[in-house]
């Protein structure tokens, strides 16, 4: 572990619940059942009332009430399950921030978002079966950046990079390492690994700047997905350039980068509806 950061900071951020770790685990189990996955909520009480409450939301929409949690995972099913626990879990650990209007840690909460809507995106239009732990990777593939945004301040921590970035002509990745001895996707990696998620996960998280490294179709999808939710707001041509190979893997050609950003900002005005069903 590198010396200037502190593994008493991971822990200081709220445990991921246990159910939420073996409901990644099944979701990447193919062998795994839906009465496994309903037995793993059933012995939660708290998240049993929340996927209730998720399964007759509006963002659900049945059409007749459902009452017991086996129907309630035929009706989400179970990748949306995992997205809306561990979204839930991530809203209450940026909340202490977000309720003092912090915007460097709205900004992004809003890029995890609109990174694992992207990666739901690509799901929807490649070949390619993506991982249905895909979504979440993308959802918490920055956790690093939160520690660090919250050791060192928003605005600090950016005006630190952007000053290396200018002198040495280097990426906010390389930067953050100039000062740091580490970056946010290493401690991202270490905080997955603490949080008992699996190492493929794990993997994703530390390796998501890493644009040229081949490790398999969840870490395609989170390197894409990142990418893309960057290039919602300003054109970054040079990482489109970077994901290229990416999308030949993942066998997307005929789409452009200008109809994938509206898919995904479809996505993101959709979102509010997704998250506003989340119960508080
Ligand atoms: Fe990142
Ligand atoms: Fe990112």
């Amino acid at each position: 572990m590198p010396a200037l950061f502190d593994l008493n900071e991971i822990t200081s951020l709220m445990p991921m619940p246990i159910s939420s770790v073996r409901m990644a685990e099944m979701v990447s189990d193919p062998g795994s059942t839906i009465q496994q996955f309903t037995r793993v909520i059933e012995l939660d009480q708290a998240l049993t009332v929340d996927i209730l409450r998720w399964a007759n939301s509006a963002f659900s929409g049945p059409e007749t009430r459902i009452d017991t949690v086996r129907d309630a995972v035929v009706r989400l099913g179970t990748a949306n399950i995992l997205k809306l626990a561990v979204g839930q879990h991530l809203v209450a650990s940026f909340s202490p921030s977000l309720s003092q209007t912090d915007y460097g840690e709205n900004e992004l909460w809003r890029h995890s978002v609109a990174s694992a809507l992207a990666v739901e995106g690509l799901s929807e239009i490649s070949p390619v079966r993506i991982p249905g732990l895909g979504f979440t990777a993308a959802l918490i593939h920055d956790v690093g950046k939160l520690i660090l945004c919250r050791r060192l301040g928003y605005d600090n921590l950016q005006e630190m990079i952007r000053e290396i970035v200018d002198e040495k002509n280097v990426s906010g990745v390389e930067a953050e390492r100039t000062f740091l001895q580490t970056d946010h996707a290493e401690i991202g990696g270490a905080i997955v690994r603490h949080w008992k998620f699996s190492e493929e996960m794990a993997g994703a998280i530390e390796n998501h700047h890493r644009h040229d490294m081949e490790g398999g179709v969840l870490l395609d999808a989170v390197v894409a997905g990142d990418v893309l939710a960057h290039s919602l707001d300003v054109p970054h041509p040079e990482e489109w350039d970077k994901i290229m190979p990416i999308l030949r893997r993942l066998k997307i050609s005929g789409v452009d980068s200008a109809n994938l950003l509206e898919i995904i900002r479809r996505k993101m005005s959709m979102s509010e509806l997704l998250w506003n069903a989340t119960p508080a």
